[in-house]
């Protein structure tokens, strides 16, 4: 039977190479994006060029009317392509980066770094619940900031942190469904998110320097992971926080 996956966030960066390497295992992959409307049909367009199936949904998921949107987009694509609204792996993979100490927070930073990273993933879990089939995956993509102390991650990794307590307590609640609940940590990898940080070049170097395999991530690295854990070959794993970051700070 045809596997079909979410990967939320896919228009670009970790969530890109994720969609692509899915698809080049014969899943349907729906695309997700918010912005970036002509970064996401190039995604699509990609997978389609290699013989795979995709296709765009669009969705805000700092929101639940964005999440709500998501799905209903989801909902149809998948009813006029399958007959029915079901799937078989979550991605969460969409997330946004605040570089800033405890000082240089304020409630709007706040806000948005959770509603992104922590709230979107947990309403985009519940949603899924009703759609997901049994057997299926649940794959959040957290990062290697949840174990290293980084005072300039103030809210960013404390998001990470609560991503990997869900993680582990939906592997204990959706066992009995067969569904497994994993999360990836990345480490520094070569993104828009990192090109963002003015000090970008700094912090590259600075990592490779306390990383065991001596360079950054490439998306690559973290989609290959992540197409493992989709695969049936992962069926014995869940509830676990998988490092995928070089051998960083070991
Ligand atoms: N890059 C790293 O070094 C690194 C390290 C560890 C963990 N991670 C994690 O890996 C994941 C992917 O990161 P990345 O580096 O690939 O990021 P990126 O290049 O900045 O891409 C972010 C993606 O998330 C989507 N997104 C952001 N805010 C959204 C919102 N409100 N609603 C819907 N979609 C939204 C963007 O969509 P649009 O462009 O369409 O708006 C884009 O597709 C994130 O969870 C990040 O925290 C990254």
């Amino acid at each position: 039977m045809t596997k079909i996956a979410l990967v939320t966030g896919a228009s670009r960066g970790i969530g890109r190479a994720i969609a692509i390497a899915l698809a080049e295992t014969g899943i349907v992959v729906a695309v997700h994006y918010n912005n970036s409307s002509d970064l996401a049909l190039d995604t699509v367009n990609t997978i389609v060029g290699k013989g795979g199936t995709a296709f765009t949904i669009q969705g805000d998921v700092s929101k639940l009317t964005g999440i709500d949107k998501l799905y209903q987009e989801l909902d149809s694509q998948l009813t006029e392509r399958f007959g029915e609204n079901k799937f078989d792996i979550l991605v969460n993979n969409a997330g946004a980066l605040a570089f800033a100490t405890i000082e240089e927070t304020n409630e709007e930073t706040f806000d948005e770094i959770v509603a992104v990273n922590l709230k979107a993933p947990f309403f985009i879990i519940k949603k899924a619940l009703s759609r997901l089939r049994d057997g299926g995956r649940i794959i959040n993509i957290s990062s290697g900031v949840t174990r290293v102390a980084f005072p300039t991650y103030a809210i960013y990794a404390p998001t990470k942190g609560a991503l990997n307590t869900l993680t582990m307590l939906l592997a204990k609640q959706l066992g009995e469904r067969g569904i497994t609940v994993n999360a990836i940590e990345p480490g520094l990898t070569q993104t828009d998110m990192v090109k963002q940080l003015k000090i970008s070049e700094e912090l590259t170097n600075s990592v490779v320097s306390v990383t065991a395999l001596g360079r950054i991530g490439q998306p690559q690295d973290i989609a290959d992971v992540a197409a493992f854990i989709a695969s049936d070959k992962s069926r014995w794993i869940t509830g676990q926080i998988i490092d995928a970051g070089g051998g960083f700070h070991l």
